[in-house]
C-alpha cells in the first residue's frame, strides 16, 4: 500500500449540476483515490498529510480537441471563415512537420505549455507525418501528459503537399499504430481522418477497419460549418449528416470523440447518443473561425457527452479555464438566440465538462470518487485577494475559471505521479 494524503480545499463532481466541496482529506493508494474525509479516518493517522493550506484541489483537466502543428500560429491568422483559413493558414503551418528538427523544437515547446496550461490528458491532431507524430507521443510521455495522439488522414481536397494518396495513407497509419501502440503508459495512437471533406470514402472505410481491428479511439471534426456540410451533402445526397457519414464506415463508437457539432440534425444527435460518442466543445474556436454556436443544452438534453477542447489553433488558449469560461459566455448567446428556451450553461456544468465528463474518454479520470485514477491540479488564488473576503469555495472555484490562467496552478498530478 502507498498511501498519499493531501489537505485543503477539495472540489470535484459526481453529476452536472452540483459541485461536492469537502475543506478535508483526500486519500490516494498507489494511483487510486481512496477516500475524500473531512475528518482523517484512525488507519490513517499514522501516514504523513501534505497540508496546501488554502488553496483548492481540483480533478485533471481534460482537452478533447487541439491540433499540435498549428501551436506555431496560435493567436495568428484568424480573419477568416474555416474553408479559407485551412487553406491559407493551417495546411502550410502542418506541412513544416515533415521537418523532425522543427518539430522537435515546437512539440518540445507545445507539451510543456500544455502541462503548464493544467491539461493532464488530451485528444491531439498531429499532421500527416508519422515521423513526427511519434515525437509529440516521446514529450507527452516525457512531461506527463496522457491522451490520445492522431497522425491524420487525407486524400483529397487538400494541397498535394499534404496529400497522401489513400494506400499510403492507410499503410502509414497501420504502420504507425503497430510501432505505438503498446509502447507508452499515459498515450495511446488514435485513428483521426482529418474531417469528411479530405478523405475519400475508402480512406474512411479503411480507417473505420484499422478502429475496428486495434480498438482504438476515433477523433475528427463534425457538423462544424455550412461550407464543409455542403461539400459533404453533395458527396453523399444519400445520407443526412456528417454523423451519418462516419457511421456508414464505422467510426462512431463509444471510443469516437468528433470536435464541435454545431449544425446537428435530430437524426445525427440521436445516433451520436446511441453511438456512445463524445462531443468536444470548443467554444473559442467556434467564434474565432466564425463556424457559429452549437447547441450545448440540445445535446446535453439528449444526453449525450460533452467535454471541452481549446482547439489549438482555430483558438488561441490552451488553458482549460478559458474554454469553461468561454462556454458559459456563448451558451448565454445560445439562450437570448434561443428566446430564452435554452437554458445557459452553469459553472457546475462546465466543470463537469472539463473534468469527468472529458476524462470518460480515457477511463475513470476526472473525479475525486472511490476508485477514480488520481489525477489532479492544486490551485493558488492568493492573488485575487487584496482582503479577507470570505468567498465560499464555489465561488473562488467560479472566480479561477473566469480569471485564472496558468499562474494559478501549482501543482499537478497524472495517474498518482507529480509532474
Ligand atoms: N476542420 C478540418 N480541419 C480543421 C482544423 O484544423 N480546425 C478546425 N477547427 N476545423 C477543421
Ligand atoms: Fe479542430
Amino acid at each position: 500500500m502507498s498511501i498519499k494524503i493531501l489537505k485543503g480545499n477539495i472540489v470535484y463532481s459526481e453529476t452536472s449540476k452540483k459541485l461536492k466541496t469537502c475543506y478535508g482529506y483526500l486519500v490516494v493508494d498507489g494511483e487510486l483515490i481512496e477516500g475524500v474525509y473531512e475528518t482523517l479516518p484512525e488507519c490513517y493517522q499514522d501516514y504523513e498529510v501534505k497540508d496546501l493550506g488554502d488553496r483548492i484541489i481540483i480533478p485533471g483537466l481534460y482537452d478533447l480537441h487541439l491540433h499540435a502543428p498549428q501551436f506555431p500560429y496560435r493567436g495568428l491568422g484568424l480573419d477568416m471563415q474555416l474553408m479559407e483559413w485551412l487553406d491559407t493558414y493551417a495546411f502550410p503551418t502542418e506541412a513544416r512537420f515533415s521537418d523532425l528538427e522543427f518539430a522537435e523544437k515546437y512539440y518540445d515547446r507545445f507539451v510543456q505549455e500544455m502541462a503548464k496550461n493544467g491539461t493532464c490528458r488530451a485528444v491531439i491532431f498531429s499532421s500527416i507525418h508519422s515521423e513526427s507524430t511519434k515525437l509529440l507521443m516521446n514529450k507527452m510521455e516525457q512531461y506527463g501528459v496522457g491522451g490520445f495522439v492522431g497522425k491524420i488522414n487525407m486524400d483529397m481536397l487538400c494541397p498535394d503537399y499534404l496529400n497522401e494518396g489513400t494506400d499510403k495513407s492507410l499503410e502509414d497509419t497501420e504502420r504507425w499504430i503497430l510501432e505505438t501502440k503498446d509502447k507508452y503508459d499515459l498515450v495511446k495512437p488514435c485513428i483521426t481522418p482529418r474531417f469528411i471533406p479530405t478523405c475519400s470514402s475508402g480512406l474512411l472505410q479503411g480507417l473505420g477497419k484499422l478502429a475496428n481491428k486495434y480498438n482504438l479511439a476515433t477523433h475528427s471534426h463534425i457538423s462544424e460549418d455550412i461550407d464543409e456540410m455542403k461539400i459533404v451533402h453533395d458527396r453523399y445526397p444519400e445520407l443526412d449528416s456528417d454523423g451519418e457519414v462516419y457511421d456508414k464506415f464505422g467510426l462512431l463508437t463509444n471510443r469516437t470523440v468528433m470536435a464541435h457539432c454545431i449544425y446537428p440534425t435530430a437524426n445525427e444527435m440521436d445516433l451520436l447518443k446511441i453511438r456512445g460518442v463524445t462531443i468536444a466543445h470548443c467554444p473559442q474556436s467556434n467564434g474565432n473561425v466564425a463556424a457559429g454556436i452549437p447547441p450545448i443544452r440540445k445535446m446535453l438534453n439528449k444526453g449525450i457527452n460533452i467535454g471541452l477542447g481549446s482547439d489549438i489553433s482555430g483558438g488561441y488558449s490552451l488553458c482549460i479555464f478559458r474554454a469553461m469560461s468561454e462556454a458559459v459566455y456563448l451558451s448565454k448567446l445560445k439562450w437570448l438566440e434561443s428566446k430564452k428556451k435554452d437554458d445557459f450553461l452553469s459553472v457546475a456544468e462546465v466543470f463537469y465538462m472539463a473534468t469527468k465528463a472529458g476524462g470518460k474518454l480515457f477511463g475513470n479520470v476526472g473525479s475525486f470518487e472511490k476508485g477514480y485514477i488520481f489525477d489532479a491540479l492544486v490551485l493558488d488564488d492568493s492573488n485575487f485577494y487584496v482582503d479577507q473576503e470570505n468567498l465560499t469555495i464555489e465561488e473562488r472555484l467560479e472566480r479561477i475559471i473566469h480569471l485564472g490562467d496558468d499562474r494559478n496552478i501549482v501543482q499537478r498530478y497524472v495517474s498518482g505521479k507529480k509532474y
